[in-house]
């Protein structure tokens, strides 16, 4: 039995994408993509304990609203992956055990394989002491998820391209002043394809670069009612026709008082603005108790 002392622990934050432009298709099949994407309060747990002999190891607990079935091995092997993958490109002797504590619905449309993925990344170089920039991960994420990108940079990002491009939202010094805001995240239970969705996508392109320009400003003024007049997403429509629950969830977060409903990257989670903490607990209240949801903070900076 090996003595593993606890090294380092992250919190792997979820993600919401304000804004979503399908730009169009690639010759490598993906899709080009816009997208504002901002971090909220709603995070997995990773641990990364330092191993001998190079092992890796992964063990995953889950809260109850998780469907633990879901876990499949794909999704678990995405951590273990990101450490052997490491291990090759960064020519590493050490090992390392993995441990996942989930919160974040499994494919949710919030990033959840993909945050725990990018937290062992960042972990990992601090833990193996690697001292690779930010750029230089962000990069080497970009190969095993399109949202990872993203999410090793951490904070509020426009990404583009298929998610590989990542710039900051704002500058450090504003970023830091940015005011959050409240959600209600819901998500009905049901499993999106990202690759079907993005199959059955037929509308028409968007391209609106004035969009990002306009989100950032609403951001930055903490206007609340000006964010949800902007938020945008090309593969709502195809995900509503695709998976009516999802439709069912956002009318029942607009319904329930949200200013602003969307759908969150290729679903099934939906979100929806509200004007405070407690403006999203009285949201949370009218909610029926059987679609899970929670209220959240944007955290503009992680
Ligand atoms: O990169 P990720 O594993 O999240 O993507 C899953 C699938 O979604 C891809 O295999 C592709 O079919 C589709 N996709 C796309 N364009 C993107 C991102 C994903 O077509 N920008």
């Amino acid at each position: 039995m090996t003595s593993c002392i606890p090294e380092i622990e992250l919190k792997a934050h979820a993600k919401v994408n304000l804004t979503l432009e399908v730009l169009g298709r690639r010759p490598d099949g993906y899709h080009n993509l816009r997208s504002v994407i901002v971090p909220i309060s709603l995070a997995d747990s990773v641990t990364l304990h330092r191993a001998p002999g190079g092992e890796i190891g992964l063990a995953v607990s889950t809260e109850s609203w998780i469907k633990a079935e879901r876990l499949g091995p794909g999704a678990l092997n995405l951590a273990v992956r990101v450490a052997c993958l490491m291990q090759q490109r960064y020519s590493v002797r050490q090992g390392v055990f993995i441990r996942i504590h989930k919160r974040i619905p499994i494919g949710g449309g919030m990033g959840g394989g993909s945050a725990d993925a990018a937290a062992v990344i960042r972990g990992l170089n601090k833990l193996w002491n690697l001292n690779q920039s930010l750029a230089e991960l962000s990069s080497f994420g970009a190969d095993l998820g399109s949202d990872i990108p993203a999410l090793v940079t951490g904070g509020a990002v426009v990404i583009e391209g298929r998610g590989e491009c990542v710039t900051p939202l704002f500058a450090p010094e504003v970023a830091s002043a940015v005011e959050p805001i409240w959600l209600v995240v819901a998500n009905p239970g049901v499993m999106c394809s990202t690759a079907q969705i993005f199959a059955k996508w037929r509308a028409d392109l968007t391209n609106a670069p004035e969009m990002v320009n306009n989100i950032r400003l609403h951001i930055q003024r903490a206007d609340v009612r000006a964010v949800a007049d902007t938020l945008y997403n090309g593969l709502e429509q195809t995900v509503f026709s695709a998976c009516p629950e999802v439709a069912k969830a956002a009318a029942l977060l607009r319904n329930a008082g949200c200013p602003g409903v969307l759908l969150s990257g290729s679903g099934a989670s939906v979100f929806g603005l509200v004007r405070s903490e407690a403006h999203g607990e009285m949201v949370s209240r009218k909610l029926p108790a059987g679609l899970w949801h929670r209220v959240v903070r944007t955290c503009p900076v992680v």
